[in-house]
């Protein structure tokens, strides 16, 4: 497997934490120091499939391949206004490819996950080229009028083309069933044949357990990786983490004894962007030309399930296009 190209897309609207204050019972100062969250994209005027479009698009034109040479689409979404049909298939509508698709929901770790699949893919005859798009509208989940999960996420789509290749040098993937930790229950239609109470719960979150197993598998993950690929940490060029927690960010670092200009991050102007946060920043990187032919890459993820991801990319490079 080898990443040849990368496109993403942001909201306009850009909400800063005085603008939460303005509804709820918080400020600048406590989501920052908490969290470095500064500011976040929401979808207000697009639509999340005019993000997922737009981001698709640029990935295909950079990696200069047509569209119809797309052999597959793996679409990672948390939720979208369809439950059925996937939003790969409408996205696949809208971009004009002919190929397969499905949907995969492992939450914030859907990149990594789709990494993974994709490379099982591309190493049978029948596939030559794979289109990863994370589009990710969390804004529609949680509850605006509570200040505990509202105030880390935002929206965003990113998508990744990939090919056959040798880049991918080492995958680990769990999944702990941990439905408390982290939920967002929708209320079904009415069935005159359920007898029982049901309701739809928006996003439920516990955030001290989240940080704690965030912590403690993302350093495992990683060092399995690395393990694995028999690749040292100081050859790392960077470490792209989920963008959940600045604080995250740098207990996962220290653990591994690592600097500080190794940790890219975007949250503080996009917040958690679910499974768009490592191709957001990915893109990111790529296109502010701070990755170069041979660098090496740990992408590490962690989300509600529980799901965790992390994988080594030897970087071979795309046909970049400057935005
Ligand atoms: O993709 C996965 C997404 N989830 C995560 O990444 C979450 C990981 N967890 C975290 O990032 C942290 O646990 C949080 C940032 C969510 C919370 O930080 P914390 O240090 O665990 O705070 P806490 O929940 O213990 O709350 C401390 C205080 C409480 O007040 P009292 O009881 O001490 O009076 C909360 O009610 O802060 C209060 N609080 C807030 N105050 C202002 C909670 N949320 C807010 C808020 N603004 N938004």
């Amino acid at each position: 497997m080898k990443i040849i190209g990368t496109g993403s897309a942001l909201p306009s609207l850009s909400v800063s934490n005085d603008m939460l204050s303005a509804f709820l019972d918080t400020n600048d100062e406590w989501i920052s120091t908490r969290t470095g969250v500064k500011r976040r994209r929401i979808l207000s005027t697009e639509t999340l499939l005019d993000l997922a479009v737009i981001a698709v698009e640029e990935a295909i034109k950079e990696s200069k391949i047509d569209v119809t040479d797309i052999d597959y689409i793996i679409c990672s979404n948390l939720v979208n206004i369809y439950a059925t049909p996937t939003f790969s298939s409408i996205i696949q509508g809208k971009i004009g490819a002919n190929c397969p698709c499905l949907d995969i929901n492992v939450a914030c770790s859907g990149f990594i996950y789709a990494l993974d699949m994709a490379d099982a893919f591309l190493r049978t005859d029948k596939t030559k080229n794979v289109l990863i798009v994370c589009a990710e509208e969390p804004s529609r989940i949680v509850d605006w009028t509570e200040r505990d999960a509202s105030i880390l996420f935002g929206d965003g789509a990113a998508a990744a083309i990939v090919t056959k290749g040798k880049d991918l040098k080492a995958t680990h993937l769990t999944t702990t069933s941990n439905i408390d930790a982290l939920f967002y229950q929708r209320k079904l239609e009415f069935n005159p044949f359920v007898k029982r109470k049901e309701y739809g719960r928006p996003l439920v979150m516990n955030g001290k357990e989240i940080y704690r197993l965030a912590v403690s598998n993302s350093v495992s993950d990683i060092n399995k990786v690395l393990e694995k690929s028999g690749i040292k940490k100081d050859e790392v060029k960077f470490f792209v983490l989920h963008q959940a927690n600045m604080r995250i960010i740098v207990a996962i670092r220290q653990n591994l004894g690592q600097p500080e200009e190794k940790f890219p991050h975007n949250l503080e102007y996009y917040g958690n962007t679910a499974s768009a946060t490592i191709p957001i920043l990915l893109d990111e990187l790529n296109k502010t030309n701070q990755l170069v032919k041979g660098d090496i890459l740990v992408l590490s993820a962690f989300g509600a399930g529980f799901t965790t991801g992390a994988c080594v990319i030897h970087w071979s490079g795309t046909n970049k296009i400057i935005k």
